[in-house]
């Protein structure tokens, strides 16, 4: 089955599950990512705003037109890269995405991820480059590539019994080593509601090295020059990481 295909079906196995109803039943849609599902660096926010959530597509707002704008002076182009959100329904009145929000999707994202198996990840704010890197200070540490190992439970959008996620789901392990256990009990309670007729999903653990580049969230930099600046700057790096990390990888 083709990358493509495949991220359907786990597009459709969260709309299907009911991931997250509390955010769901408030949202237009489900927006799931889009782009380049061989792209080799995938790009990860926040949460949809309005034009998101109204389009289905992530990254369609004015925060966008600037992420495009830094993609064009890197010599770079949406169709070359994918996108994506941490929690993938609009919050209403466009709050932070709760913390709960965030580890319910996050076994999605890293399957998402596996799916796309990118050369390297850039997150966007503070919400996404915790969600990789639990103690970044994002002024301290934008712009500073981390290598780190992360660890979850494959979900099994394609079997048969396939309406449901184990419980254990969101341990990861980070760059140092830490093992990271957020809201195993939400996922419990998740898969609990889902789960009446599945037997079991598959346990496999599966365990990727990841290259993570924190920068400045663009909305959050649009109109403060400094940060404006910042970002561009630390953005100019995307490529020569990418270039040092395909080397490395070749090894
Ligand atoms: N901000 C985000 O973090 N994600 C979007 O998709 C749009 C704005």
């Amino acid at each position: 089955m083709t990358k493509e295909a495949t991220l359907d079906q786990l597009k459709k196995h969260i709309e299907d599950a009911r991931v997250c109803p509390e955010l769901a039943d408030q949202a237009t849609q489900l927006v799931f990512g889009s782009g380049n599902p061989d792209a080799e660096v995938v790009f990860i926010g926040e949460a949809p705003g309005k034009q998101e959530d109204l389009t289905g597509e992530p990254f369609v707002g004015a925060a966008g037109k600037f992420l495009n704008e830094m993609l064009a002076s890197v010599g770079m182009k949406r169709d070359d890269i994918y996108i994506t959100n941490i929690v993938k329904y609009r919050p209403p009145n466009n709050r932070d995405p709760l913390p709960e929000e965030k580890s319910i999707f996050w076994p999605y994202l890293l399957k998402q991820l596996a799916i796309i198996n990118p050369k390297i990840i850039v997150t966007l704010g503070r919400h996404s480059g915790q969600a990789f890197i639990k103690d970044l200070r994002i002024s301290a540490d934008h712009g500073q590539p981390k290598r780190m190992k992360v660890r979850f439970t494959d979900i099994n959008p394609d079997g048969e019994r396939d309406d449901g996620v184990q419980g254990d789901n969101e341990k990861r392990t980070e760059p140092y080593g830490n093992t990271v256990t957020g809201a195993s009990q939400l996922l419990t309670q998740q898969s609990a509601s889902n789960l009446d007729s599945a037997t079991s999903i598959a346990g496999r653990q599966v365990e990727m090295t990841l290259v993570i580049l924190p920068l400045y969230h663009p909305a959050a930099a649009l109109y403060d020059g400094s940060l404006r600046t910042t970002l561009i700057e630390d953005f100019q790096s995307v490529p020569t990481l990418l270039q040092e990390t395909k080397k490395e990888l070749s090894k």
